[in-house]
Formats: structure tokens, sequence, C-alpha cells
């Protein structure tokens, strides 16, 4: 095995081949990529089919982020969205993952208060969405809050840099962390993880300072928008598909383009209904 190749600790094993049942990931198969010097793949999941697929092609962890306000419900940010909007998303995505590991965000609204409401709303995520673990936006002021979810069982992934969240307090889509060495963000993250964050997220960093802050923890990191030392990567789905319109972020590349591919067929099946052409013979009872 070179140096940075990752031969997976948990098994493989497709559905439908008599391969036996893959090992769920866990957070120290995470921390086994890291100190192996692997890497590992995150994309956000809001529901079944894509949770499935993503699972199937070996993706390690699926995120029910908070971006389903952008990206399932229609809003411009993701504050609007709630507990009660992201549990069904959580519920689907666990039911169909077999293998990735399962993380769900805390929305905005759901934690900030205390350590208290942040275990509640961790809890609930857990009991009710049967996620693994939950992702928390914030810095070093929210170390207690994670010293207290994880002493009660609750393993938690910091995100830390740019947090969308708090998109109006940081004056818009800002990348973070480029004064002094983003000596800011380094601190955050050794503060979370000694809390006993499993993992610590970035993003919208420089390069420089998250390869400063993987060196920085044990744990692993998780990079969008933060270059490429970090142990993970993490992208949303329906942007590396091609899914959404408009300009992408500088960090989002581009690996398919379904949106052409549903559209084209969309219209395809409105003109056949049009012409009379669908639903066949073969289609027809
Ligand atoms: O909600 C989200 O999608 C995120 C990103 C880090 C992918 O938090």
């Amino acid at each position: 095995m070179t140096s940075g190749e990752h031969t997976a600790p948990y098994g493989s094993g497709s559905p439908g081949s008599t391969a036996k049942k893959p090992a769920r990931i866990r957070t120290h198969h995470l921390q086994q990529i890291k100190d192996d010097g692997g890497r590992f793949a995150m994309l956000t999941a809001y529901e079944q089919y894509s949770a499935e697929i993503f699972d199937e092609a070996g993706v390690e962890v699926l995120l029910i982020g908070d971006s389903a306000a952008n990206n399932v419900y229609g809003h411009a940010t993701t504050i609007p969205v709630t507990l009660d909007d992201l549990i069904p998303l959580c519920r689907a995505v666990s039911g169909a993952a077999r293998r990735a590991f399962v993380v769900a965000d805390l929305p905005f609204g759901s934690y900030e208060i205390s350590p208290a409401q942040a275990i509640e709303s961790s809890v609930r995520l857990m009991k009710e969405g049967l996620v693994s673990a939950v992702k928390m936006e914030g810095g070093s002021r929210y170390a207690p809050y994670v010293r207290a979810m994880v002493d009660a069982g609750i393993p938690v992934m910091a995100h830390v840099g740019f947090t969308p969240q708090s998109e109006h307090a940081l004056g818009g889509y800002r990348v973070q962390g480029k004064d002094s060495g983003g000596q800011s963000v380094i601190d955050d993250a050794v503060a979370l993880a000694d809390a006993g964050a499993f993992c610590v997220l970035m993003e919208m960093v420089p390069a420089e300072v998250a390869a400063a802050v993987d060196r920085a923890v044990r744990v692993p990191t998780i990079g969008i928008g933060a270059g490429n030392a970090t142990t993970g990567q993490v992208l949303v789905w329906q942007d590396m598909m091609g899914l959404r319109t408009g300009k992408s972020p500088r960090f989002v590349k581009q690996y398919a383009d379904l949106r052409s591919v549903m559209s084209e067929a969309a219209a395809t099946y409105a003109q056949e209904v049009r012409d009379g052409r669908f639903p066949g013979p073969e289609h027809s009872f």
C-alpha cells in the first residue's frame, strides 16, 4: 500500500450480491483513515434514492445538511429550516444508507441557547431521525456544549470557518481566517476537538489554514472550500451533480450534468404525451 492509499477496515459488498452486509462506518474508522494518511468523501443527501446511490458508490459519510433549506425547501439561506423539517429527511437517509456514517446538522435556533438545548435537539435527530452523529456550527464558545453533548453519548462534528447560519453576522459568504494566519480558526478547531468533537469540518478557509488545523488536531478534518490537505472533503450533491442553476461557488467541481438529463427526459415525456405516443401498447393493460 502506498502512502495516502487507504484500505477500508470495514469490509465491502453491494446490495443483491452474496457478499455479507457491509459493516457500518463508525467514528473510529474515520479516525483510522486519518491515522493511516488516507482520505474520505462526504456528500449531502436528503432522501432515499440519493442516499442509496451515494452509499453504494462508497461515499463514507452522508450529511443531512441544513442546506436542505436551499436544496429541498427552496429558501434563500439555511436559517429558516427547523428540526421538524430535517427529521423526516434524516429518517429517509438513515433508512437507505447501509454502510455510510450518517450525520445531521443541528439547524439554526436548535442549540445556541444552552448545552441542554443542544442535547435535546441532538437526541431528537438521533432518536427520531436515526442519525449516528450531529454537526454543529460555531467556534470555541461551543466547546462546553460539545463536552456536555459527548458526555451524553452524542458524537459531534464541529463546523468552523464560514458558518452559513451566521451569514448575516459574518457579512455574507466570505472566506474566513484570512487574517493572522487564520489563528482564530485554528483556535476554534483545537478547542472543539479538545472538547471531544470526533471531527472538524472547515468551510471556506484558506488552504494553508486548513492544513494547519489538520496538523493541530488529532481528529479527522473535512473541507469544503478549504484546500486539499484535509482528511475528507464534502460537497452538496445538487452542486456537484449539476442540478442547480446559477453561478456555483469556486469550491464546487461539477461531476455530472443532471439538470440537462432530467430536463431532456421531462421534455421528451411531455411531448410524447401530447403526441399520443405515451403510453404505448407495452405500457398498457
Ligand atoms: O448543510 C450543509 O450542506 C453543510 C455543508 C458543509 C455541506 O453544512
